[in-house]
């Protein structure tokens, strides 16, 4: 049986910035749903693959590392962010370093290692429900979702968004590099021929250029209740 027939999922998919990580947090805490963070099981095969010393072109090696990746995600009652393990050690803000993601997205490019995490990515589907975030989840991974996001907004505002995060944090970034690697990744997640980032055909697309997260988030959660989820 489908895991998607045993409890609700709602899917966000979309690119790099389009704020996607914050809306299925925030749904997730409001509905009181399980997350999925697809992209975390890439980037944590990239890490992975480093930590071991693999070759991102051997293909079996990564299918190998991706098949039985040691991973935990552990939720935290202080902090809000999930905690990730990696093999025992705790790489939560490691896998969010430009290189991971950019190693990320090649491994993502390989079909065998997308056939690797998908039994992995479908048993988070426990009840009450699942908010899963990615680019192929409403395409793919659960195609029989009970609500389907695309989630977009331009490359411009998403570089900018990237840049603000990173100047709060005190990290020193140039604009332009930021909008040319998310222009590289966007068109690998796209162009590529395993499961390429794009809307289901029955999603509902929203472009958040303009919008507010709360706008965004309001809106899924209209869409959510128009299918009866409380
Ligand atoms: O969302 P993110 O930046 O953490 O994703 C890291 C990479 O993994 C990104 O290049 C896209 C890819 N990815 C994917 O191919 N499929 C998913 N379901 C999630 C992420």
């Amino acid at each position: 049986m489908s895991p998607t027939t045993l409890s609700a999922v709602i899917t966000v998919d979309g690119p790099s910035g389009s704020g996607k990580g914050t809306i299925c947090r925030l749904l997730s805490q409001k509905l009181g749903w399980n997350l999925l963070d697809s992209g975390a099981l890439y980037r944590l095969t990239a890490l992975a693959a480093r930590h071991h010393g693999v070759d991102l072109d051997d293909v079996e090696a990564l299918q190998v590392l991706a098949a039985h990746l040691d991973v935990r995600f552990v939720a935290s009652d202080t902090e809000s962010e999930i905690q990730i393990f990696l093999e025992g050690e705790e790489v939560t803000k490691a896998i969010r370093a430009e290189d991971v993601g950019l190693d990320a997205s090649k491994v993502a490019a390989i079909q065998p290692v997308r056939t690797a995490l998908l039994s992995r990515q479908r048993d988070f589907a426990e009840q009450p429900g699942l908010i899963a975030d990615g680019r192929d989840m409403g395409t793919v991974v659960f195609p029989d979702a009970l609500l389907k996001i695309y989630l977009d907004a331009s490359a411009e505002e998403r570089a900018q968004r990237r840049y603000k995060q990173l100047i709060d944090k005190g990290v020193g970034a140039s604009l332009e590099d930021i909008l040319q690697d998310l222009r590289a990744r966007d068109d690998r997640d796209m162009n590529r021929s395993a499961s390429p980032l794009k809307p289901a055909e029955d999603a509902i697309r929203l472009d958040s250029t303009s919008m507010t997260i709360d706008e965004v988030l309001a809106a899924v959660l209209e869409e959510a209740r128009h299918r009866g989820v409380r």
